[in-house]
Formats: C-alpha cells, structure tokens, sequence
C-alpha cells in the first residue's frame, strides 16, 4: 500500500547509447520526474528540463544513490533513478530493492522498474544473432564479488556450452582478469568458437571486432566493451564486403 500523496521512484534504463533506443516509457517517465539520480554519465544523457533537480554521484555508491530517491520519494518527490542499458541487469534496479529489504518503512513507497535495452542485445542485434540460443551472462568485476566465484561460473557456463555474454570485461584497475577469463575459456572451448569485442554499441565511436577464440586479443576489451564468447554451435556466415554475421541457431543436436 502507498500513502496518498506520496512521491514515488521510476527506476529506468537509458539504453547502451542512442536515444532511439530509450523507450517512450522511460522518456515519459524523465520527463515527469522532479528529481533525477544517477551516476553522473548517465544524467548527462538527459536532456536538462527546468524544474528538475538532479542529484549526481560516483559510480560506486549504489545503494546511497538508492537510499537518496527513496528519501526523496518519501518527501513527496517523483524521482527517476537512472542506469544505461536496462537498470535490471547490472545496475540500479537491484540496489533499490536491497535498501528496500533492509527498509520495511520504504516498501510503502511506489516503485515503478522500467525495461530498457541492454548492451548484451544492441550488441547482438550488431553482430546478427549470437544469443540465438541459451547463453549465460556474467560481469567480470570482482568489485561486488569475489574472482574465485567469477572464475567457477565462467568454468560453470564453459561447461555447459552456453554462449557467455561479458560485461565490465576489463577497466584500468582491472586489466588482467579479461586475460585469465579468455585463459580458462580457451582450456574449456573450441579454440574456433566465434567471439566478438563489442564496443560502444549504438554511438559514434562504436566498433566491433569478430574473431576466435584463438585468434582473439582480450587487449581489446576495456570498460565500453562488450564481449561474446560463442556455444559449439555458434558459427559465422560469410558475406561479400563485410564483416561475417555471427549467430547461434534455435536448436542443439542430441550430443549428451
Ligand atoms: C555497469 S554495466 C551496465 C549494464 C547495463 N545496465 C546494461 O543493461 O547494458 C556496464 C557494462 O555494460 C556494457 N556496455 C554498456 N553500454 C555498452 C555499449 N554501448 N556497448 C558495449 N557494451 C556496453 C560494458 O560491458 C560495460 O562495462
């Protein structure tokens, strides 16, 4: 239950680049929103409207973030918390609901999560149809967890030949692990799967890079990137003048 004339929080996801990739949702919601809260580079993806506050921080302080627009919701506001790509995956929508768990008072608070497009499908809408199939979806940053963990679910998802998306492959702080993660695939993979370096998907300075996985340079990868590492039964297909399209079909033979 909400009490009458309370604010509320919109938890929303900017899409990975391009506002043609925001939702009419989401673009409704900023705009009604009174207040905005986020990491500073995704409010700078917002256009400026008169009227509203925004309140921007470091990338590492979700949970503060979170706590801020449900305090600020308490006091009447309708807050827009904002994430790029879909704020469910990798993002705020989680850090909400965890303040929210330690909080019965804001679990009266209306919250509204909306969708938004996540990198990991602007990223294989680019490269054709990669996650055709079941695929497994693991962030790299040990920020938020241990790397032992990191490395039994990419050895986990290995194993279980799923195509792995990756997201946070690698930052300045973190340039090895891309290296020991390409390590373990290449000791639990076919050294011919298909892989792609997605970077900066939807923007100007977007690139992708198709290659093997023996042939791939995890150098590639930094903080913008987004990388697939194909199942067995991912495979190209060549076309004239262009990059290969890479893409898992719906089905898997009977190998088990
Ligand atoms: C903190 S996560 C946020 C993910 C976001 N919530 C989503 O759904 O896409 C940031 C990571 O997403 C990936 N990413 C975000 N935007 C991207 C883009 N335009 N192109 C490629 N990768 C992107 C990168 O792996 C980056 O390190």
């Amino acid at each position: 239950m909400t009490h009458a004339g309370a604010g509320e929080v919109l938890v929303v996801g900017l899409g990975p680049g391009p506002d043609h990739w925001r939702t009419p949702e989401v673009s409704e919601a900023l705009t009604r929103a009174t207040d905005l809260v986020g990491y500073k580079t995704y409010l700078d993806r917002c256009a400026p409207r008169p009227g509203q506050t925004r309140h921007a921080s470091d990338n590492r302080e979700e949970c503060d973030r979170a706590r801020l627009a449900l305090t600020l919701a308490r006091e009447g506001r309708t807050v827009a918390v904002v994430s790029g790509g879909d704020p469910g995956v990798f993002a705020m929508a989680a850090a909400v609901f965890e303040v929210i768990d330690s909080d019965a008072a804001a679990r009266q608070i209306l919250v509204t999560v909306m969708p938004g497009v996540s990198a990991m499908q602007a990223a294989a809408a680019r490269l054709g149809a990669p996650l055709g199939h079941d695929f497994c979806v693991i962030s790299l940053s040990d920020h938020l967890k241990p790397w032992p963990l990191i490395e039994r679910r990419l050895k986990a998802a290995a194993d279980g030949d799923f195509v792995i998306a990756l997201y946070n492959p690698a930052s300045k702080t973190r340039p090895a692990q891309i290296f020991q993660a390409f390590d373990l695939m290449r000791a639990h993979k076919a050294l011919e799967t298909p892989v792609a370096f997605a970077r900066a998907v939807g923007r100007p300075d977007e690139q992708l890079i198709i290659s093997t996985l023996a042939e791939a340079d995890p150098a590639t990868a930094d903080m913008a990137t987004l990388v697939i590492i194909g199942s067995s039964q991912t495979r190209f297909v060549q076309r004239p003048g262009a990059a290969p399209w890479i893409y898992t079909p719906r089905s898997a033979p009977d190998t088990e």
